[in-house]
């Protein structure tokens, strides 16, 4: 049995990590440590299954003898680290505080395992990051793989890649059981509606425009929230000490196909549940008009990287890893758990949130 300590958990990635792990390891000790910044949320870790042995500490990844206590007192074995400053376009508006939590709380978690982990004991530090720090390839370029040079772009990713050597320096200097995943973009439940899949869902339910930085040609590698869980899982279990492994699903698409892909589905809910028009009467769809209406090309996002793409050959031959999700199944079962859970979300809609969505895009229009 296993006791671990997931920083970030009520975020989306490390929440969905935290049911996921719940369902396949019951007897596990999961503890979540998470500053509840705008981002973390402690309703993304309701319904986890009767039983599960879990606790939620509010608190920050840089507070060192906060993580150093909570090391000893719930014996800790394995860190997921998850938490993070994760939105690209909050890290151009503000990058203090990507450098604070992503390299300094990132750094505060590597000295207290170092700290309490006897040296030669069984112990993990798994760090999750990003396809963002490899930069941005051409249209010809092969997908990124662990050896393609770091080229980070923008404040994120630049936090994320000292994360990234972090890590790498503590196994390599210290002997610290680490392992890292670099994944590529995420979707499904509980994704805050920052971030172009949810945003644009919400927006379309309500009426709004559906904003498409630049020419809507920029390639995302998408993969599906739990099929980026499981390879977490491989890594963690058959994984080399001091490797990385580049997860992804071959799943290159235009932010314009997605935004078209989601109108068509929405669309197709509208015409088949009358329901919905009741519920969203300002959604295109509500009138039997398409809610491809609402896109709106605005100012481009500065610095934006055009592709990402991930090759995760490493990951499929030495862990066996292939996601189980095809991006249209994916699609369909997220935009049916932004339907199922409208109360989540509408939760969000609330000032702060407004204020970001006001100031990030009337500099766009
Ligand atoms: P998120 O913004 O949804 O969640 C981040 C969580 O971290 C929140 O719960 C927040 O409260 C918490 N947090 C922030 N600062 C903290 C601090 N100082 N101390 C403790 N907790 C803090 O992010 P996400 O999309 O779930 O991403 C999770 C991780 O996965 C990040 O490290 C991100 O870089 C990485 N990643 C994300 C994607 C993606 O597509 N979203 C893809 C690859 C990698
Ligand atoms: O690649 C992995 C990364 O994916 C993670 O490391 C980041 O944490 C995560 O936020 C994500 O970064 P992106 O910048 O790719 O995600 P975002 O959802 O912000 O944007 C996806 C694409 O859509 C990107 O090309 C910008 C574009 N976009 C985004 C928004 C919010 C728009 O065109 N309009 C929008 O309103």
């Amino acid at each position: 049995m296993r006791k671990l300590l997931i920083t970030g958990g009520a975020g989306f990635i490390g929440a969905n990590f935290v049911h996921y792990w719940a369902r396949q390891h019951p007897g596990d000790r999961l503890v979540v440590l998470d500053a509840l910044t705008y981002a973390g949320n402690p309703a993304n870790l309701e319904g986890l299954p009767a039983g599960a042995d879990w606790r939620l500490v509010h608190g920050d990844i840089c507070d060192q003898p906060l993580v150093e206590q909570l090391l000893a007192a719930e014996k800790i074995d394995t860190i997921v680290h998850f938490a993070a400053e994760s939105h690209v376009d909050r890290s151009i508006a503000g990058p203090e505080a990507f450098v604070q939590t992503n390299i300094v709380g990132t750094h505060t978690l590597l000295l207290a395992a170092k700290k309490s982990w006897p040296e030669g004991g069984d112990f993990l530090f798994h760090h999750v990051s990003t396809d963002e720090v490899y930069g941005s390839l051409g249209p010809a370029d092969p997908p990124f793989s662990e050896t393609t040079p770091y080229a980070p772009n923008s404040p994120y990713a630049a936090s994320k890649a000292a994360s990234d050597h972090l890590v790498r320096s503590y196994h390599h200097t210290y002997g610290l059981p680490v392992t890292t995943s670099n994944c590529s973009n995420n979707y499904g439940p509980y994704q805050f509606p920052e971030k172009l899949i949810p945003l644009v869902l919400i927006n379309a339910l309500d009426g709004k425009p559906l904003p498409i930085y630049g020419d809507g040609g920029n390639i995302r590698d998408w993969l599906q929230v739990e099929d980026h869980c499981r390879g977490i899982e491989l890594v963690m279990n058959k994984g080399r000490r001091g490797e990385t492994y580049n997860i992804g699903g071959h799943n290159e698409v235009t932010n314009l196909e997605i935004v078209h892909l989601l109108c068509r589905t929405l669309d197709h809910h509208f015409s088949t549940d009358p329901a919905l028009a009741r519920r969203f009467p300002h959604c295109p769809a509500a009138q039997r008009q398409s809610c491809a209406e609402l896109i709106t090309f605005v100012k481009d996002r500065p610095g934006h990287d055009r592709r990402y793409a991930i090759d995760p050959t490493r990951a499929e031959k030495e862990l066996g890893y292939t996601p189980a999700y095809s991006f249209e199944a994916g699609i369909e079962a997220t935009v049916d758990w932004y339907l199922a859970h409208e109360p989540w979300w509408r939760a969000i809609l609330d000032g702060s949130y407004a204020e970001w969505v006001s100031t990030n895009y009337r500099n766009r229009n």
